[in-house]
């Protein structure tokens, strides 16, 4: 049985029986005006993270959700795109798509906005989506990629540039790991399927979505995710694991590199009113401005009248890059 079958076994026994310990986060759950997330959804979030945020998601977009666990965020997004198929969530496995589809039902009965032709249940792949072209706005998948082998995730990954309009949003969460993990554990396809064992280091992360083409990168929150000790896991060592939330917006590429947000902010100090540097950034006095890596690097080697303060891994919009 190789690790995708695993992980396909796995998921079908948590759609049939609901597994409130996987992959549960400190995250809050988004309480929207008018939205009510039935029980069944909260005991089946199976995500390390939210995907879903308001600034994204004007003008009905059109939303692709790849691994639908019990339906919550795809209950989410459908508050934000109110349209028959305004929202098309893919999963492999039939039990989990029939299991959200009987949440949604009872999503109708507490929500009288929501119906259920608004989200499309599709059965299908991460690796080969069932869905056209540069067809969707916002493209979703939370706590499912970390747990595919590199030629997977780079496969994933491609699909979801593909189906993305231009400036389209990969909006993602997942665990990250900074350590190396024992041959045992990376090997071990419960542990992997559990999203315990995939993990990748948040630069490799960020690397393999610029490599797909993604021009700008927004890293929106980083937080503790797990340990993993010898005491419960084939390790020698502690193992500490964050989960990340992430965008990778299909913006074209730039001729010096990609665009990563990790949470810096530039402040010119200098007498001057304003801070050029003739590559359009403008700083003005005492202003903070929100800055990608390269221009933080680019701005602290042209002025010792800058502050460039560290990553502060939540980012979430403006700024110049
Ligand atoms: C960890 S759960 C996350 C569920 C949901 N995203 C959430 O946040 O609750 C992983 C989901 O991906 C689905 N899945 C597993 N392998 C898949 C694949 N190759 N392609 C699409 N979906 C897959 C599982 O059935 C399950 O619904």
């Amino acid at each position: 049985m190789s690790y995708l079958d695993a992980t396909t076994e796995l998921y079908k026994e948590a759609a049939i029986t609901p597994d409130v310990g996987l992959c549960c986060t400190t995250n809050p759950i988004w309480q929207f005006p008018g939205l009510s997330i039935p029980k069944i959804m909260l005991e089946m979030n199976y995500g390390c993270g939210s995907t879903v945020s308001a600034q994204d998601l004007i003008n009905d977009p059109k939303i692709l959700y790849v691994g639908v666990g019990g339906g919550m965020e795809l209950l989410q997004f459908s508050y934000f795109s109110r349209q028959p198929g305004g929202v098309t969530g893919v999963d492999v496995v039939d039990e989990m798509l029939d299991a959200c589809r009987a949440n949604f039902k009872i999503a109708e009965i507490e929500n009288d906005w929501f119906k259920s032709e608004y989200v499309s249940l599709v059965k299908g792949d991460a690796f080969n989506l069932p869905v056209g072209d540069e067809s969707m706005d916002i493209a979703a998948q939370n706590c499912l990629f970390n747990i595919f082998k590199e030629e997977d995730l780079r496969k994933a990954i491609a699909e979801m540039y593909r189906i993305l309009k231009p400036h389209g949003r990969l909006v993602m969460s997942d665990p990250i790991c900074e350590q190396p993990m024992s041959e045992e554990l990376r090997n071990d396809d419960r542990l992997r399927a559990l999203c315990l064992s995939g993990s990748i280091p948040l630069k490799q992360y960020v690397k393999m979505l610029t490599d797909a083409g993604f021009g700008t990168i927004e890293i929106r929150a980083k937080k503790s995710y797990r340990v993993l000790t010898p005491n419960h896991y084939p390790t020698d060592a502690l193992i500490y694991i964050e989960s990340i939330e992430i965008a990778a917006i299909k913006d074209p590429m730039p001729e010096d590199g990609p665009c990563v947000f990790t949470g810096k902010t530039a402040i010119y100090f200098g007498d001057e009113e304003y801070f050029d540097d003739q590559k359009g950034h403008v700083l003005l006095q005492n202003q903070p401005q929100a800055v990608c890596d390269k221009t933080a690097a680019m701005l602290a080697q042209a002025s010792d009248q800058i502050h460039v303060s560290e990553s502060t891994w939540h980012y979430n919009g403006g700024g110049c890059c």
